[in-house]
């Protein structure tokens, strides 16, 4: 009788291991063009990058939506780390077939910022409240297909990634001279604004289930061949103002980070300075491989800086050897060093710690 329990409990044991490994981690993605999939294509707004030469490097070397010459920041994260394929943009239709909804979903919308008043000027955008009333439609229509424990258990394994923020500063705050933002905040002040107002943004997402996610400070600001363009910075050197930005905007999100995880008594939440990489590179391009930092690959003006990229703009030939894809966005080859920062990187970069730890403790128990 004892042997036949024991054999029944290792059998589930195994079995239940067995699904453990076969059920891939879900996936779920919030933020600006950085991680948008494509959810603007199906949307009636300027910002857009679904015509070439973006997606030139992606392995059907078409246009996706995608703001990058090949994979961006999701689809590097799913593929080299969590060995799946990247989640569906949730306006895809497509994201109710198969598997598909099971693997998660990418809310994310470029334009959008932490503000409701970023990105006024691309009208039709997911905003991040959109974007969470999208997360909780799916999380009804997976509870129709797999049943509500299930589905919720789906989320709470899930890995989420937020990137927000920076168009909080290119296309808000340092979009005019003149803009209503800049009038109302110094900016320290500004920065404290948004930090408060992110705090309550991470809480709902926390509320809405998701109990791992990694949240993405800017890069430098300064640096973006946009900025360098726009400030007529003569020799490369970074505009002081977007750069200090980003200094006081990192620095607040991190202790926000940390009181917020302290209040929820668990590391829910961790925050990456893995875009401050990027001033790494900046400052070293050739100790990384690449030949320039400050010129996009795909633009036109000085630094390749000025308007989109479309198929009039200037196109560099190898593009690992730009840090910059567009005046915003940068290429894969930064994007891949940038995952592996996110992956590896020290407390440095990494609060309260990097991805490979938290994977390591969110791992099944065996
Ligand atoms: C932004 O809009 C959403 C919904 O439209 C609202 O719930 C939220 O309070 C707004 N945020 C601010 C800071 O006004
Ligand atoms: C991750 O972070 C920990 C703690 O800072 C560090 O010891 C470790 O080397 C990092 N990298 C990996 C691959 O775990």
């Amino acid at each position: 009788m004892a042997r036949i329990y024991f054999l029944t409990v290792a059998l589930v044991l195994l079995a239940r291991v067995a699904e453990a490994a076969a059920a891939a981690r879900a996936f779920f993605v919030f933020g600006d063009s950085l991680v948008d999939s494509g959810n603007n294509n199906f949307l009636a707004t300027s910002a857009r990058s679904n015509f070439p030469p973006y997606g030139v490097d992606y392995p059907t070397h078409r246009p996706t939506g995608r703001f990058s010459n090949g994979l961006n920041l999701p689809d590097i994260i799913s593929k080299s780390i969590l060995d799946t394929e990247p989640p569906l943009p949730y306006l895809n239709p497509q994201i109710t077939n198969g598997q598909n909804l099971m693997m998660g979903a990418n809310f994310a919308s470029a334009g959008i910022g932490i503000l409701n008043d970023t990105g006024l000027q691309f009208l039709n955008i997911l905003r991040i409240h959109q974007q969470f009333a999208l997360f909780q439609d799916y999380q009804t229509r997976l509870s129709k297909k797999i049943g509500r424990g299930r589905a919720q258990e789906l989320v709470s394994h899930a890995l989420v990634l937020v990137t927000l923020g920076g168009n909080d500063f290119v296309n808000n705050y340092f979009l005019t001279p003149f803009a209503p933002r800049r009038r109302q905040f110094t900016l320290p002040q500004y920065c404290r604004y948004l930090i408060s107002e992110y705090k309550k943004i991470l809480m709902k997402l926390h509320e809405l289930g998701a109990r791992r996610v990694i949240v993405t400070g800017t890069g430098p600001l300064g640096c973006i061949p946009a900025e360098l363009a726009l400030s007529g910075s003569p020799n490369g050197e970074c505009a002081p103002e977007p750069q200090q930005a980003s200094q006081i905007y990192n620095s607040l999100l991190v202790q926000m980070i940390q009181e917020l995880n302290n209040e929820l008594n668990s590391d829910v939440f961790i925050a990456s300075n893995a875009f401050d990489k990027n001033k790494d590179f900046i400052s070293n391009p050739k100790n990384f491989g690449f030949e320039t930092s400050n010129v996009a690959c795909c633009g036109q003006g000085p630094y390749n800086g000025l308007g989109t990229c479309n198929i009039f703009s200037n196109l560099c030939s190898d593009r690992s050897a730009f840090v910059f894809w567009d005046s915003y966005h940068p290429t894969e080859r930064a994007l891949r060093l940038i995952v592996q920062n996110i992956m590896t990187g020290s407390t440095k970069y990494m609060n309260p710690m990097n991805l490979s730890t938290a994977m390591a403790m969110d791992a099944p128990r065996t």
